[in-house]
């Protein structure tokens, strides 16, 4: 178990008096892709943004490489985690250069991850389409080589062919790295393509743990029992 990068048991969150997560176990190893899945409401996001440390009166243990991982986010942020929220990470009335170099990054770091990007440099974040943002704020994270990066509906509002690229990119960097990835996806043909395992969330707790062969031949099944959408759309 320690030797997990990100370790997580006996989980327990919510809001207020409203407890949304019971008991979440995990582990991601180093080079891993976790999916975790879940209906809405289901408490996907409050399992990523307690192990970043946003949720204050979180309970459990959460390890990082075997080290408890404990305070403010900023602290969890500097221990290795990198937290990529969609649609609220980048400062639109700064030029993607500068939202960079406010993140202490260089902006020519970005185009080893996404060449493309190379002429928006000096656009503001706020008249990047909502993939470019995205391709940003990815990449500001997986450049400062977090232990664990957690990313909340990467392909939000994405067209297809940007969802591949974005993901494709963030996988890619991920391994080469050794970077772990916990990745909360609404679409399962998009963890299909990224994950090497996925946790179905549901109930507070984690309900079903699949390597990526059990989650390629139960595909159905997920979608029409755990994730409560029609198997025919
Ligand atoms: N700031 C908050 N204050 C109170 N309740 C909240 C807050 N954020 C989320 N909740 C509630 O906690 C539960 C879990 O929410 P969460 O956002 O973690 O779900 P999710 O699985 O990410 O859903 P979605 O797929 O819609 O993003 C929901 O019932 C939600 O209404
Ligand atoms: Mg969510």
């Amino acid at each position: 178990m320690s030797r997990a990068a990100l370790s997580v048991r006996g989980l327990r969150a919510g809001y207020g008096r409203r407890q949304v997560l019971h008991d979440v176990n995990l582990d991601v190893q180093a080079g891993e892709v976790l999916a975790l899945l879940g209906r809405n409401g289901a408490g996907k996001s409050t399992t990523l943004l307690s192990i970043a440390g946003f949720i204050p009166d979180a309970t459990g243990t959460i390890l990082l490489h075997g080290k408890p991982l404990r305070g403010t986010p900023h602290q969890r942020a500097r221990a290795g985690t990198g937290l990529v929220i969609k649609g609220r990470s980048l400062f639109a009335s700064l030029t993607v250069a500068e939202n960079m170099t406010l993140a202490g990054l260089k902006p020519e770091a970005l185009l080893e991850i996404f060449p493309e990007l190379q002429r928006r440099l000096s656009v503001k974040a706020g008249q990047l389409s909502g993939g470019e943002q995205q391709m940003v704020a990815v990449a500001r994270a997986l450049i400062r080589r977090p232990r664990i990066v957690l990313l909340d509906e990467l392909t939000f509002g994405l067209s297809p062919a940007m969802s591949r690229r974005v993901v494709d990119a963030v996988t890619t960097q991920a391994k080469a790295d050794g970077i772990a990835v916990l990745a909360v996806e609404q679409h399962i043909h998009i963890a299909e393509r990224i994950a090497t395992h996925a946790a179905i969330i549901g109930e507070g707790t984690v309900r079903l743990h699949l390597r990526r062969d059990e989650m390629l031949k139960r595909s159905d099944e997920i979608e029409a029992i755990y994730l409560g959408r029609p198997v025919d759309v």
